[in-house]
């Protein structure tokens, strides 16, 4: 099966006047049609700037040093505003917690809804009118017609991301990517719309790139998990795989930091420190100085992203040395 979306040796700098910050270095990955993968890794692994630099919406500070985004054929970061502004919103819809709140304070919800399918001329205006109710309904917004009239102040924050996700949704697109959909939401009203979020896509089959920090959130929802340290892979593996039998020294840090998968009552060994602030491109592992195994060869040689079985990749030179003495 070939990719829909394919991330290929993305680098993204942010040159400052004194030090440069090394943000995303090196990373790939793809996704396949119908498959929801779920980006995860710690603040500031680089996640939401390598979804933003692929999309060409990071701002002016950045810098993309190599790397090619590739989506029907075309190679995104190649392309000019115009051809680029036709895929996003009609092909691939974009759900970013940051990107100045996602809807425009100064324009009524619904016509924010109906904006995608007038702009990629979908459909007529009472048509959009309408298919943007439906929307809201879908997406559970209690008394659509009247929220379709209120600007976004007017709602609550629940109700606000449901609008959001009308707006990434109304253009119908193959393409979702959802950085944090839900996080800045109570707990439980987090459960609720991300539940009718899974069920719009589900129905319209679309292809979900889902970045979150609640690894729950992935296992829950996701059909294969990235995890990502200092802008890199780190571990891919479906979600099975990803539960059971997880080999990154990062990823059994990230899980040993969360309440157990499996409903065990292990105790929490969360990793420690933070992620790095990367001043230089990193010469061997990212995670080198907060690994506990790691040894000579991390400092100076990057680990290559190695396939361990279909669908399992990972990026640790005791992983690779352990399958060379299996193999
Ligand atoms: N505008 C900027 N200028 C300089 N550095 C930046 C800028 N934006 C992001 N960074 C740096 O890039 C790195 C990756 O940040 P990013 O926002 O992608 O992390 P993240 O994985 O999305 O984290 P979070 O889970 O907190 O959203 C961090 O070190 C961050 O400090
Ligand atoms: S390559 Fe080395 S530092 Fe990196 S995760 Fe593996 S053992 Fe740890
Ligand atoms: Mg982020």
């Amino acid at each position: 099966m070939s990719a829909l979306f394919q991330i290929n040796d993305l680098a993204v700098s942010f040159p400052g006047r004194d030090q440069t910050v090394y943000a995303v270095n090196g990373l790939s990955l793809a996704v396949e049609a119908g498959e929801w993968l779920g980006v995860v890794g710690e603040s500031g692994s680089g996640k939401s700037v390598s979804l933003l630099a692929s999309l060409q919406l990071l701002s002016a500070t950045s810098r993309i040093d190599r790397g090619q985004v590739w989506f029907d054929g075309r190679d995104l970061l190649r392309l000019k505003r115009r051809p680029l502004r036709e895929i996003l919103g009609r092909q691939i819809g974009v759900i970013f917690q940051n990107l100045a709140n996602g809807l425009d304070p100064s324009m009524r919800v619904g016509q924010q809804v109906m904006e995608p399918m007038l702009a990629h001329a979908i459909c007529t205006k009472p048509e959009a009118r309408r298919r943007a109710l439906d929307l809201l309904t879908e997406l559970g917004l209690s008394d659509p017609e009247r929220q379709f009239e209120r600007y976004p102040f007017e709602l609550s924050g629940g109700m606000r991301q449901r609008a959001m996700m009308a707006v990434a949704l109304a253009a119908e697109p193959a393409l979702l990517i959802a950085d944090e959909p839900t996080t800045a939401l109570d707990t439980t009203v987090q459960l609720q719309v991300l539940s009718v979020l899974q069920e719009a896509c589900r129905r319209r089959q679309m292809t979900v790139i889902m970045v979150t920090h609640d690894l729950g959130v992935a296992t829950n929802v996701c059909d294969r998990v990235v995890v990502m340290y200092g802008g890199q892979v780190m571990e891919n593996a479906e979600i099975d795989t990803f539960i059971q039998a997880s080999v990154h020294p990062y990823t059994q840090g990230l899980k040993g930091s969360m309440i157990p998968l499996n409903g065990t009552h292990a105790p929490i060994q969360a990793i420690e420190g933070s992620a790095e602030i990367f001043h230089q491109v990193p010469r061997g592992c990212p995670f080198v100085a907060r690994c506990p195994v790691a040894f000579e060869r991390c400092h100076t040689e990057r680990p290559r992203l190695l396939s361990l079985a279909d669908g399992h990749e990972a990026a640790c030179h005791r992983v690779e040395e352990a399958t060379a003495r299996v193999g």
